[in-house]
């Protein structure tokens, strides 16, 4: 049996002082620590002339190799092609999409510097296991320099159908890419059915009876099995997160500064993909048109500032802070701030106490792959006393998180009126929900999700590609 060697664009490098990691870090330090893997990625780091020598460090018997980017990568393959071009494109902004061939040679660039890098790191008998739309080519990449080793991909953000995809002109590459995997996992099935959609109207390929596309990449004929893998979160380690910071100080302070009024929580990154200004519009529906609430409620809004390099996100900043102006001018009273906003990013357990606190978590992404702090706010419930996810349906969460209360979030009274509804829901109710909801998420956890992709990957055939071709 080889290592498991994952591959990301960041890595989570313990750092004395930081705080711990996320559901999905530890997901897959743990898949990592059972096969004394590798984690393999950026630095974080740029320099002028970096190698593609990895620095190597071993911590809680898990090796970690990083490389760092040049200043001119960081600006083409991070923030140019990675994050304004697929990350609009790939959660369907096209009006925010740009596309520049230098930054897609960049991207295309880093991948093969990867692969370079990661190629002598690599035993025979491996499983490598690639993350995220950051690292899509680097498959293909590693195939031309001769790598054997069974090689999965995970795409962490929604999949769109080839109607949206095309507008890439990189597209049937990029397709193209997906096939030197063995595997292409993605979180929901509205996901599958892009990608399967993309296959045929893009390449012209129609997936076989058990769910895999045959095609030729760089000269080989490559067969990649195509599939839906939900990720989840630590439950139990949130549930207990949240248990612990109840009683830490800042849920104190906040829960005292809160008085009897209801709060209602969102955290997330300053990201335009999260519907944060149509959130907040919502919100200010509520207030409009069901003024028993004025006065009684405080939305929080926690928002992480996030790729300030990358001009949509700093409108986003502006958007944002001028909205919660304004409302806060309309609504507030001398001793009633009805929106906080929280430009910055707060501490994870911090969070899980504030999400405890909240008798409504308000996660309303435009578009969302999953969407974590959606599970993360239902585990951190308090079972006897549990309060209400009010969910975009177009998060992937919702595709299995019934006990939510689902919105479209490009309504602002349909908002309103939703908030409404939760903040009114009687006990019984809120308790039913809940609990038909920590069903789903005991199960589905962030080591299920590893385990069961690597799992499907493991039993796939070793490619021996040149029988394909038969
Ligand atoms: C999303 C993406 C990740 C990314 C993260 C943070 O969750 O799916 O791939 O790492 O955002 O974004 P950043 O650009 O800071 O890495």
């Amino acid at each position: 049996m080889g290592r498991v060697v994952v591959v990301s664009n960041r890595v989570a490098v313990p750092r004395r002082g930081e705080p711990s990691a996320g559901g999905l870090a530890v997901a897959l330090k743990d898949v990592l620590k059972a096969s004394g893997g590798l984690w393999f990625g950026w630095s974080g780091e740029t320099r002028k002339n970096p190698t593609l020598e990895p620095r190597q460090v071993r911590a809680g018997g898990i090796d970690y190799a990083t490389i760092d980017l040049s200043d001119e990568d960081h600006k083409g393959f991070y923030a140019g092609y990675s994050n304004n071009t697929l990350w609009p494109l790939f959660h369907f902004r096209l009006g925010l999409m740009e596309y520049d061939r230098a930054e897609a040679a960049s991207y295309r660039k880093v991948n093969r510097d990867f692969a370079q890098a990661l190629l002598p790191l690599l035993g025979p008998e491996d499983t490598v296991w690639i993350h995220d739309y950051q690292m899509i080519p680097m498959a293909a990449e590693l195939r031309a320099l001769g790598a054997q080793q069974r090689i999965g991909f995970f795409l962490h953000i929604p999949f769109p159908p080839f109607a949206v995809l095309s507008a890439l002109p990189d597209a049937e590459r990029l397709l193209r890419d997906l096939l030197a995997y063995d595997l292409v996992g993605v979180q929901t099935k509205r996901d599958l059915a892009g990608m399967i959609n993309c296959f045929q109207d893009g390449l012209g390929l129609t997936p076989d009876a058990t769910g895999g596309v045959r095609g030729e990449v760089a000269g080989q004929m490559r067969r990649a099995q195509l599939s839906a893998h939900p990720i989840g979160i630590d439950t139990r380690g949130f549930a207990t997160l949240a248990r612990k910071a109840a009683y830490g100080p800042e849920t104190q302070r906040l829960t005292a500064s809160m008085g009897d009024r209801a709060l209602i929580v969102g955290a997330e990154r300053l990201d335009y993909t999260k519907g944060l200004p149509h959130r907040m519009r919502g919100f200010a529906a509520l207030l409009a048109n069901f003024p028993e609430h004025l006065n009684k409620v405080t939305y929080l809004q926690v928002a992480a500032r996030s790729r300030n390099e990358v001009a949509s996100y700093r409108n986003l900043r502006r958007e944002l802070d001028s909205l919660a102006g304004r409302i806060n001018g309309d609504y507030a009273e001398f001793d009633w701030t009805p929106v906080r906003y929280v430009a910055r990013a707060v501490a994870r357990d911090t969070l899980a106490g504030f999400y405890r606190a909240a008798r409504v978590g308000l996660v309303t992404p435009l578009r969302d792959g999953m969407n974590l702090v959606a599970k993360e706010y239902v585990a951190a419930q308090d079972p006897e006393d549990p309060g209400v996810l009010v969910l975009s349906s177009f998060a992937g969460a919702a595709e299995t998180m019934e006990g939510a209360l689902l919105v479209n979030p490009l309504d602002a009274e349909a908002m309103g009126e939703t908030l409404d509804k939760a903040l009114k829901m009687p006990l019984p109710e809120r308790r039913e929900r809940w609990e038909n909801m920590m069903r789903g998420l005991e199960e589905q956890t962030a080591t299920r999700w590893a385990e069961s992709f690597l799992a499907e990957l493991e039993e796939l055939p070793l490619p021996e590609q040149d029988l394909l071709w038969a």
